[in-house]
């Protein structure tokens, strides 16, 4: 039986398929993956899903202009997505593409319902379009350029008219605003939650559900020539991966409603007011929160094909290391904010953090192990009142701090604690100095070195989420066996073992010097 209190569901947004992955797109699914491995670690049973959006307009054009179907145009571009999960090491549990039939019977489930609860209703929609947005803008939201009729994201707008499905958006305005007001947590950051909330109070309409003018979607149950529009379409991915319309299946009894949609903030509108308004409507609980992280520009400018400065998330492996480029999004930007991606930023924090960092205190901890203790962990003596403020602060209060931060997504302050804990394990090397005590008090070298190599072990085992193949190397060489590194195993009850052979340490965390060096060169 699973206890319902330890199950957790993080999702991603699903990617469009008509571009390629990017830094954007990587960090949203990196952000999700560190949560996901910290929660299984942490003893819960964890569903992480990501996937591909794969119906729209836009695909439908972009194929044809490959000249090939959409189906085969998307087969093959999806798969652009799932090897990033390859190259950016995620570890979620399923890939849900929109084209599956799984998918196309969970959203007609829900269509189907939504009718039947009276929801849905048919009339005629005329206004200004986007296809490039997939969304109708309003007259007053339009600027004429050149005779053409903008939309503020800087897509052209075309008159449209046609029969379209409605759902009754404008109804549910009161309950939803009571829904935020019972759940204060429900969109974070605050500021975010703040504009949804004052975007609702200024009154919804109802909202245009289905297309007829292509048919690269999911058909409408009973009117086929209309596919579901391509929001309704893709939200509910989230509840087809967990079985719907089967809502007695294990899956979706464990895992709905989900933890966590993690999404970035230019697609909050759609997951913090539609999809609960969707799923109230159906009878189905909301999510329990929906996370707005902020954009990525580059070298301070948007990130862009015509500026040719788009980052593709190989790139950034390639160039600063696979778990260096988790860590670096991660730690540089307040999550929620928007950050700018800098080279000379992403060389610093890799080399202060890990490589002098928490590499360096490994590497100079376990090289005079093996040198001075008989290539083993020596056996400590009594603790000093230093040595015992060390322990408790890597043993005990570094992963209850660490689990609050992430609990609620502040990714930065979870990681300014890890690295408190590295930078106190450092100073405390210093202060001890092992080098000096191994002439005048070999005894008290012995349990310094024990001390830090104890840290180092509690410190594997927390980065573990953040830099998994790292931290894995790192618990490698401190000898502590796969079944051991569970945040179970974080207490002074399950400290390293004296006597337990150790092999000669090697680096885990490289410095970046050439790159440094021109850094400061061009500085
Ligand atoms: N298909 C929709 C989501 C449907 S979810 C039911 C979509 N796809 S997307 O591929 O355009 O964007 C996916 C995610 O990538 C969004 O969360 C978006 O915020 C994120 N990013 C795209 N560019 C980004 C940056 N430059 N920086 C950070 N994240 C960015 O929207």
């Amino acid at each position: 039986m699973t206890d319902n209190n330890k199950n957790y569901y993080v999702t991603t947004p699903i990617y469009y398929v008509n571009d390629k992955p990017h830094l954007g797109h990587a960090y949203t699914t990196i952000a999700c993956d560190v949560l996901a491995r910290f929660k299984r670690l942490d003893g819960y049973n964890v569903k992480f899903l990501t996937g591909t959006d794969e119906h729209g307009l836009k695909v439908h054009q972009a194929a044809a202009k490959a000249g090939v179907d959409p189906q085969s145009f998307t087969d093959k571009v999806s798969q652009n997505f799932r090897d990033l999960v390859g190259v950016m090491n995620f570890s979620n549990d399923d890939f849900i593409r929109t084209t599956e039939d799984r998918h196309k019977k969970a959203a007609q489930a829900l269509w189907t319902k939504l009718v039947e609860k009276g929801d849905i209703y048919l009339d005629k929609y005329s206004g200004w379009y986007a296809v490039r947005d997939e969304a109708y803008y309003g007259e007053d939201e339009l600027q004429d350029v050149d005779g053409k009729k903008i939309a503020p994201s800087g897509a052209e707008c075309e008159w449209v008219e046609e029969e379209s499905y409605f759902f009754k958006l404008s109804e549910w305005q009161d309950r939803l605003l009571e829904f935020y007001e019972a759940n204060p947590d429900f969109i974070m950051p605050d500021a975010r939650r703040n504009e949804v909330v004052s975007f609702v109070k200024g009154g919804l309409r109802d909202l245009s559900i289905s297309r007829t003018n292509f048919d690269w979607g999911v058909p409408v149950p009973g009117d086929e020539k209309h596919v579901m529009y391509v929001w309704i379409d893709a939200l509910t991915n989230y509840i087809t991966a967990i079985g719907y319309p089967d809502v007695d299946a294990a899956d979706f009894r464990a895992y709905w409603p989900a933890d966590l949609h993690m999404v970035g903030k230019d697609i909050l509108r759609f997951h913090a007011v539609y999809w609960p308004v969707f799923l109230m409507a159906a009878d189905l609980a909301p999510p329990k929160r929906v996370f707005a992280h902020g954009w990525w520009t580059i070298e301070g400018q948007k990130m862009s094909k015509s500026l040719g400065n788009v980052i593709a998330p190989q790139d950034l492996v390639d160039r600063y290391g696979l778990d260096q480029s988790r860590y670096f999004v991660l730690r540089e930007v307040p999550f929620g904010n928007d950050g700018n991606f800098s080279h000379e930023n992403a060389v610093n924090r890799i080399n202060s953090d890990l490589a002098n960092g928490l590499g360096n205190l490994s590497q100079r901890t376990l090289s005079m192990i093996y040198k001075n203790c008989d290539e083993q962990f020596p056996q400590p003596n009594e603790f000093t009142e230093d040595d015992k403020m060390v322990l408790d602060m890597a043993q005990d209060q570094m992963i209850s701090k660490v689990r609050t931060e992430l609990d609620k997504q502040r990714f930065h302050k979870a990681i300014e604690e890890i690295m408190l804990v590295a930078n106190e394990a450092n100073a405390y090397i210093d202060r001890q100095a092992p080098w000096t005590l191994k002439k005048e008090d070999p005894e008290r070298m012995k349990t310094v070195l024990y001390v830090l190599a104890e840290c180092i072990r509690c410190l594997g085992i927390i980065m573990q989420p953040l830099t998994p193949s790292c931290a894995a190397k790192m618990l490698d060489q401190v000898k502590v066996a796969e079944g051991e590194r569970s945040f179970a195993y974080l207490s002074a009850e399950h400290a390293l073992k004296a006597g337990t052979k150790i092999e000669k340490p090697e680096g885990i965390f490289p410095r970046i010097v050439e790159e440094e060096e021109k850094a400061q060169a061009a500085g």
